[in-house]
């Protein structure tokens, strides 16, 4: 593993060693650093990339757009020039369903049009379209792109979870200060959407499922010569007073909420066709809405998020 703690803390490492029950090899440095990469390719045989390292917040790449195409993209390349180096080429790309535009008929699937309209989303569109022309170039490589929905919850060990630095942006991590009583109440961004209950509707998909659709990219890659492009998503959309709901339910915590003005730039309804990763990885999400906020908060519980 290698990672720069810019959004994350060494301390997870002890923990990570006690999930999967043997030490974590890791190395502290940024994946814009050459150097860097080569040693950790000189000194290990590496197979295989699963690459996550990235700034993922929306509304902060608005403010950073410099700082969100020198980690997403300049660092990707970084990467892909040192994998080549070492004669790697078999790479797992984090992407994003940010890369659909707006009102697109649901579910979404990966045929469907593509526009940004924010630099983390042109980011991942970048990288998406240089790994699709790099497999063009050299059929070598063995390329995952897979296109995440709301990534939601925490291992369920409750050691390691989404540890947001500040406000948190994302919907879960919000519900889970709110019911710990670190804020006052969740701010739902409009009810007017065309829904069943009015607020927006996502495809919140547990990180567990996540990982294990990761694991299944990998096992695919290692079987076919091919450059794939997935969504990871539950295929289920659940509104945001649906989460709240749920979550109460699970967690018998209250979650005040208060109905204000829709946040610029969300869209409406939004989740995915998720039968490719079936029918390509033999992957579908199997955990549900209850599953993540019982696992998020107990997450919360254990005071590290
Ligand atoms: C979910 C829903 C909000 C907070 C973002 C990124 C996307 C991906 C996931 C990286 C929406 C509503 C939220 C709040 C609310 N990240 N909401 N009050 O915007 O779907 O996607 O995170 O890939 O790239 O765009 O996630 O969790 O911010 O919002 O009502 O305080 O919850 O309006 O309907 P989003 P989110």
């Amino acid at each position: 593993m290698l990672d720069n703690f810019s959004n994350s803390t060494p301390a997870v490492i002890d923990r990570l060693a006690q999930i999967i029950g043997r030490p974590v090899r890791w190395h502290e440095g940024d994946i814009r650093d050459a150097a860097a990469l080569d040693k950790i390719f000189a000194e290990l045989s590496v197979s295989a990339v699963l690459h996550f390292a990235g700034l993922k917040a929306v509304t902060e790449s608005i403010d950073r757009p410099i700082d969100y195409f020198d980690v997403n993209v300049h660092g990707s390349i970084a990467l892909m020039k040192a994998m080549q180096r070492a004669g790697c080429k078999t790479l797992v790309f984090s992407s994003s369903a940010t890369v659909y535009g707006p009102e697109q008929p649901m579910p979404v699937g990966e045929g469907a049009p593509c526009s940004v309209s924010n630099p983390y989303g042109r980011t991942k569109l970048v990288v998406e379209d240089l790994l699709y022309e790099l497999g063009r170039a050299d059929p070598e490589w063995r390329i995952a792109t897979l296109r995440y929905f709301n990534p939601t919850g925490a291992h369920p060990s409750g050691l390691i979870g989404e540890s947001p630095i500040g406000t948190p942006s994302n919907l879960m991590p919000l519900v889970c200060q709110v019911a710990a009583g670190l804020r006052p109440c969740v701010q739902i961004f409009g009810d007017d959407y065309p829904s069943p209950d009015g607020t927006g509707v996502r495809d919140f998909v547990h990180v567990m499922d996540l990982a294990e659709g990761h694991v299944a990219a990998l096992d695919y890659l290692t079987r076919n010569q091919a450059n794939i492009l997935v969504n990871l998503g539950t295929g289920q959309g659940t509104s945001v007073l649906e989460v709240i709901r749920t979550f109460e339910r699970v967690n018998g915590q209250r979650v005040p909420f208060e109905v204000v003005a829709r946040r610029a730039a969300d869209i409406g309804i939004s989740y995915a066709d998720a039968s490719l990763a079936w029918e390509l990885l033999g992957w579908a999400a199997k955990r549900g809405i209850d599953d993540m906020c019982r696992d998020a908060w107990r997450w919360q519980c254990a005071n590290r998020a």
